[in-house]
C-alpha cells in the first residue's frame, strides 16, 4: 500500500506525520457471535466454526467476535455444548486475531444483576480461557453497572471496551453520549463502542456523533450497527469519513437483515482509498462459501434477511420483533401485533425511555403485550418491570411517570444506590451446591448464571 511504502522511505522522525494520513479502517468480524445470534437464533455449532477457524485467523481482522451475548446460554440450552470448551477450542487455533466477547456489565451473560464476586471471577476466567477484548455495556447506560466489569477485565489483562448504547428519545443526544464516553475512558476503557442494536443511527448523525467523540476522547472509536432498517452501510461510510477506527461486519452469508453489513462489501468499498482495510477478498471467499453450505442446516431457525423499515417507526431491535410475534402467537393473539407495536412507545416513555436491548427489550415487550391483552394497562406487571421501577436495574435515562410508578410499586421508594451493592456473594455457596458435578472452576460460573440449564447440562455431561 502507498502509505506503507511512504512510511518505509521516510525516516523515523516523520512517522508521526505519516500516521495522520494512514486512516486505514479496522474490521471486527462477527460471524461467530452476533451474525448467527441475529440470523440463526444463536444456534451455530462449534464444529461449523472450527472448520474455518484457522482460515479466519489468516485474514487479518482487528478482532473476531466469538463469545458472549446470547451464545453462552444458547450453547448450554440448545446445543448441549460447554461454552468454555468452545472458547478454548477456538483459542487453540486462532492465535493471531484477538477473540472478542460481549458482556452485559453487571448482568454478565444473564438477564439480572449478579454480585461483584461473580462479575470479577467471570471476567478473569474469560480472559484466562482466551478472550482478548471485552466489550462491556449496560442496557440503561448506567455507568455504575459497568464499573466492576471494566475494572476486572482490565486487571485480568484484556483490552476493555466501554459501550454507549444508542437509542432515540427526548433525553438521548450527542452531548449525553459524549459525557458517557468520557466517563467510560476515566474508568479505564481502552476504546469506546457505539452500539446501535436496532439499526437506527442515521448516516449524517453518525458523522456528527463520531466527530464529537473523536474530539472528546483519546481512544479508538468502534461502531456496531445492525442492518435491520437498511441504513447501516451508509451509516458506516459516513462514520468512516468522520474518523471511526473500527466497524463490526459479518461475512456476506450471514450479513444484512437483522445482522451486520457485509464484510466483503465494506472492504471493497474502501479499496484504494485512504481507508483501505488492506484485507484480501480472495481469502474470504472460501470461508464465506463454507457458511453458505452449512446455512441449509440452520433453515429451521433462520430469521428473515430482508430490510424491515418498520423499525424506523417503532424503534425496536430486529430480534425483538420476532420475540413479540412469538409471544402473541403463543397466546393465540397474533392479530393484535399492530396494537402492541403502538403500545410499546407509550410504555417506553412512561418508564423513562430505556434503550431497548437485552434485557430491557424483553421486559418492556412483555409489558406492552400484557397491556394490550388484559385491556387494562399495568393491571398485570411482571416482577422484572416491578424491579426496574424499584431501581434494581439501575437509573432510568429519564424519570418514570409518577402515576405509572404509583400503579406499579405504590408508595415504595426506589433505591438510588448501585443495585449490586445489595447482593450477597454467590460463588462459595454455588460451588458447594454443584460439588457432585464439579469438573472445572468455570462450572461454578455456569451454574450461577443459568442454574437449571447448567444442572441439566452437567447431568448429561456426567453420562
Ligand atoms: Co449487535
Amino acid at each position: 500500500m502507498v502509505i506503507l511504502t511512504v512510511k518505509k522511505l521516510l525516516g523515523q522522525s516523520h512517522i508521526e506525520e505519516v500516521k495522520s494520513l494512514d486512516r486505514s479502517l479496522k474490521i471486527t468480524e462477527t460471524v461467530f457471535r452476533d451474525a448467527h445470534q441475529s440470523l440463526w437464533a444463536t444456534r451455530m455449532k462449534t464444529e461449523d466454526m472450527m472448520a474455518v477457524a484457522e482460515a479466519i485467523d489468516e485474514v487479518g481482522f482487528h478482532s473476531l467476535e466469538a463469545w458472549g451475548g446470547a451464545t453462552f446460554d444458547s450453547c448450554l440450552r440448545f446445543l448441549k455444548e460447554d461454552p468454555w470448551v468452545r472458547l478454548r477450542k477456538l483459542k487453540a487455533v486462532i492465535r493471531k486475531t484477538p477473540l472478542q466477547m460481549l458482556l452485559r456489565g453487571q448482568n454478565i451473560l444473564g438477564y439480572r444483576h449478579y454480585p461483584d464476586d461473580v462479575v470479577r471471577e467471570f471476567c478473569r476466567r474469560a480472559v484466562d480461557n482466551g478472550i482478548g477484548i471485552i466489550r462491556v455495556f449496560d442496557a440503561l447506560n448506567d455507568i455504575r453497572n459497568m464499573e466492576v466489569a471494566l475494572k476486572a477485565s482490565k486487571s485480568a489483562g484484556a483490552h476493555v471496551q466501554g459501550t454507549v448504547v444508542y437509542t432515540i428519545s427526548p433525553v438521548h443526544n450527542i452531548d449525553a453520549y459524549v459525557k458517557l464516553a468520557k466517563e467510560l475512558v476515566q474508568l479505564g476503557s481502552d476504546s469506546i463502542c457505539i452500539k446501535d442494536m436496532a439499526g437506527l443511527l442515521k448516516p449524517y448523525l453518525a458523522a456528527e456523533l463520531i466527530t464529537a467523540l473523536k474530539k472528546a476522547v483519546p481512544v479508538p472509536i468502534q461502531l456496531h450497527a445492525h442492518y435491520t432498517s437498511g441504513l447501516a452501510s451508509m451509516t458506516y461510510l459516513k462514520a468512516i469519513e468522520a474518523g471511526v477506527d473500527v466497524v463490526d461486519t459479518a461475512l456476506s452469508a450471514l450479513a444484512m437483515g437483522t445482522s451486520q453489513p457485509a464484510t466483503e462489501s465494506i472492504i471493497a468499498a474502501l479499496q484504494d482509498t485512504q481507508y483501505d482495510t488492506g484485507l484480501d477478498l480472495e481469502k474470504l471467499a472460501p470461508i464465506n462459501q463454507h457458511f453458505k453450505e452449512v446455512k441449509k442446516n440452520y433453515q429451521n431457525v433462520a430469521g428473515p434477511m430482508e430490510v424491515d423499515t418498520a423499525v424506523l417507526s417503532y424503534q425496536i431491535p430486529g430480534g425483538m420483533i420476532s420475540n413479540l410475534r412469538n409471544q402473541l402467537a403463543g397466546q393465540n393473539a397474533a392479530h393484535r401485533y399492530n396494537e402492541v407495536l403502538l403500545e410499546l412507545p407509550h410504555v417506553r416513555a412512561e418508564l423513562g425511555y430505556p434503550p431497548l436491548v437485552t434485557p430491557t427489550s424483553q421486559m418492556l415487550g412483555t409489558q406492552a403485550v400484557l397491556n394490550v391483552l388484559t385491556e387494562k394497562r399495568y393491571s398485570v406487571v411482571p416482577k422484572e418491570i416491578r424491579d426496574y421501577v424499584k431501581g434494581l436495574y439501575g437509573r432510568p435515562p429519564a424519570s418514570i411517570d409518577p402515576e405509572i410508578k404509583k400503579l406499579i410499586i405504590g408508595d415504595e421508594e426506589p433505591v438510588t444506590h448501585r443495585p449490586a451493592d445489595d447482593l450477597e456473594p454467590m460463588l462459595d455457596k454455588a460451588r458447594k451446591e454443584i460439588i457432585q458435578y464439579y469438573q472445572q472452576e468455570e462450572d461454578v460460573l455456569t451454574y450461577v448464571l443459568f442454574p437449571e440449564v447448567a444442572l441439566e447440562f452437567f447431568k448429561t455431561r456426567a453420562k
